[in-house]
């Protein structure tokens, strides 16, 4: 396990979610998926290895990367200096983009099943309304589990995508986006 992702878990293991960092493959199937967006807001962006899959996929495409843990938020600007690191919440990242126009995609690795329960409705409402805002958007979330990231409201429709096996544990990939 990387250093920065050890003192993240110790910091906050609930908003860590991960024991281990995304594979390269998972990564790279995360980023193939929001090929075609006008713009990527990635939510949860940690140590960083799926921002660099995003940024050789879509090279030149408007990227945002959402990092609550400050450490963290600090070693993405390091590392990737021609991305908008934001040190917030999603919540309010995503609150505040509502508006925006265009094809925004949402590529998320917040863990879902482990953030403190108020966090993560509040996160699961306010990325569904920003969702339903538009059909051009879509959310683009990985879980170990074998089921839907988290329940959709009416009017939003999860797909999955693809399964990842070269990734521990195996991931899949799934797409939340407001029905046609
Ligand atoms: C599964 S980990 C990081 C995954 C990343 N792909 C990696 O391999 O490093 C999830 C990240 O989401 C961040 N996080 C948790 N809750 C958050 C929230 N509400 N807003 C923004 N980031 C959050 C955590 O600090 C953590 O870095």
């Amino acid at each position: 396990m990387p250093a920065e992702l050890l003192f993240a878990l110790l910091r906050d293991p609930a908003s860590t979610g991960a024991v281990l960092p995304s594979s390269r493959a998972l990564a790279n199937a995360m980023a193939h998926a929001a090929v075609g967006a006008d713009a990527v807001i990635e939510l949860g962006a940690g140590t960083g290895p799926v921002t660099e899959a995003l940024l050789r996929h879509m090279p030149g495409v408007p990227l945002i990367a959402v990092e609550l843990q400050a450490p963290l938020a600090r070693r993405l600007r390091t590392r990737f200096p021609s991305v908008e690191v934001r040190e917030a919440s999603a919540k309010q990242v995503v609150d505040g983009l509502i508006h925006r126009p265009g094809r925004l995609v949402l590529v998320s690795s917040l863990p879902f099943r482990s953030l403190p329960k108020e966090v993560g409705a509040e996160t699961v409402n306010s990325i569904c309304r920003f969702l339903a805002h538009s059909r051009e958007r879509k959310l683009v979330q990985f879980t170990y589990q074998p089921r839907a990231p988290f329940v959709a409201p009416r009017g939003l429709r999860w797909h999955r995508r693809a399964v990842v096996w070269r990734n521990t544990p195996p991931a899949g990939i799934w797409e939340l986006q407001a029905e046609g």
